[in-house]
């Protein structure tokens, strides 16, 4: 199968592509503007690959998204391409509402028109993957869960331009029968994620003795997912979910964010000792995000029962592998820091 996948040079697009062309005989085309958030390093292992082409191309490019499909001729779309950092977002909504909303709709305008033009045989099977978030259902109280009935009440710039886009992806299914199916996920974490997000955040500004920022008194609660998994479900999804269908992907580690942070530093501790002292001392509290979500957490009865996907990878486990992961690629986070992968990601070193 040739996949169009969106976002590719992001965290979870470079893990879901290392993992498809390391267990697939699949082919891969990444369609990635490389924004801040994109980066080619996080692909440098399987670039040379035969099965792998980047195309830097922004989706919100009609004609050129026409090109890609035409040129390309996918079997599938894994739509993950976004603008996804919620803090962003609340400085600057424009390019949220420009990427996740007009450019998923665009990217929608040049799938239907290609689904329309294939046989009949490939359009039975053709698929367009739309991959969303959790933050769509807004904020839980100290009890329930999100299940994909729960009706949408979305909060930060970012979670409102991803129910937009969400809302897009449906109405395109009903509308012109595009085959859609929606998952939307909690938290991610893992290699390869860009040092905004808390956990990255978290070991890189400990490892540069720098205090580490939780916002108000750190008993917001997310549903922690390692990345591998959530690349798994997609798979999964892809391969066999039904048309139509939203499938919510969750990790079942909800952990308070001061537990959680607690908990990292404690695995530095062990695997990167400070000279004085213990990396809790580092922990600050700080003024609190804006509209803070207090607690995501995520129903994943569907995928469970009806696709037998579920998390193989263990909190504790993941977040030493994370820990470690980062500790032996300094120079991956490094760059980011130093700004050097923006021209090297633009080709221009
Ligand atoms: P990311 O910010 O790490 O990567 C986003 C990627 O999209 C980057 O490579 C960027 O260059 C690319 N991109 C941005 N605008 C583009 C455009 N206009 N055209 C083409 N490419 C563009 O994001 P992520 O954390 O990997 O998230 C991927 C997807 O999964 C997003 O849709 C996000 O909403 C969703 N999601 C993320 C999480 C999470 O915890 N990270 C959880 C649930 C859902
Ligand atoms: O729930 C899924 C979502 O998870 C995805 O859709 C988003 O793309 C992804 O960014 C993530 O959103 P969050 O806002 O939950 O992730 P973030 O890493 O920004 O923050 C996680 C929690 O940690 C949140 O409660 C805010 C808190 N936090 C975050 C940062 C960056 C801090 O306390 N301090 C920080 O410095």
């Amino acid at each position: 199968m040739k996949i169009l996948i969106t976002g590719g040079c992001g965290f979870i697009g470079s893990n879901l592509i290392r993992h498809l062309l390391t267990s697939s005989s699949h082919t891969v085309i990444n369609v990635d503007k490389l924004t801040y958030a994109g980066n080619p390093n996080s692909l440098a292992d399987v670039a040379e690959d035969h099965r792998y082409t980047l195309c830097h191309v922004d989706i919100a490019d009609l004609e050129a998204m026409r090109g890609v499909f035409a040129q390309h001729g996918p079997d599938a779309v894994m739509h993950l391409a976004a603008e996804s950092h919620v803090d962003r977002s609340i400085d600057g909504p424009a390019a949220f509402i420009q990427t996740n909303v007009v450019g998923t709709f665009h990217l929608l305008t040049a799938a239907v028109d290609y689904y329309r033009g294939l046989a009949s045989q490939r359009a039975a099977s053709f698929r367009f993957l739309h991959v969303s978030t959790d933050e769509v259902y807004g904020t839980l109280g100290a009890t329930g869960e999100f299940s994909e009935s729960t009706p949408y009440d979305p909060h930060s710039p970012y979670s409102a331009t991803k129910a937009a886009s969400d809302h897009l992806a449906r109405a395109w299914k009903t509308t012109y029968d595009l085959p859609v199916i929606v998952t939307n996920c909690s938290n991610n974490f893992g290699p390869y994620q860009f040092p905004e997000k808390l956990l990255p955040l978290m070991i890189i500004k400990a490892l540069g003795e720098q205090s580490l920022p939780v916002y108000g008194k750190g008993e917001n609660i997310r549903d922690w997912l390692y990345v591998l998994d959530h690349a798994r479900a997609l798979c999964r999804v892809l391969e066999n979910g039904r048309v139509g269908q939203t499938y919510n992907i969750g990790g079942d580690s909800q952990r308070r964010n001061i537990d959680l942070v607690r908990s990292l530093c404690s695995i530095l501790d062990e695997l990167n000792p400070r000279r004085d002292g213990r990396y809790e001392q580092l922990i600050k509290f700080v003024p609190d995000r804006p509209g803070h979500d207090f607690r995501y957490a995520i129903d994943s009865t569907k995928i469970r029962s009806e696709l037998g996907w579920r998390p193989q990878f263990d909190l504790e486990t993941s977040l030493r592998q994370t820990v470690h992961w980062y500790l032996t690629h300094r120079d991956w986070w490094q760059s980011i820091l130093d700004g050097n992968y923006q021209l090297q990601r633009l080709g221009q070193v």
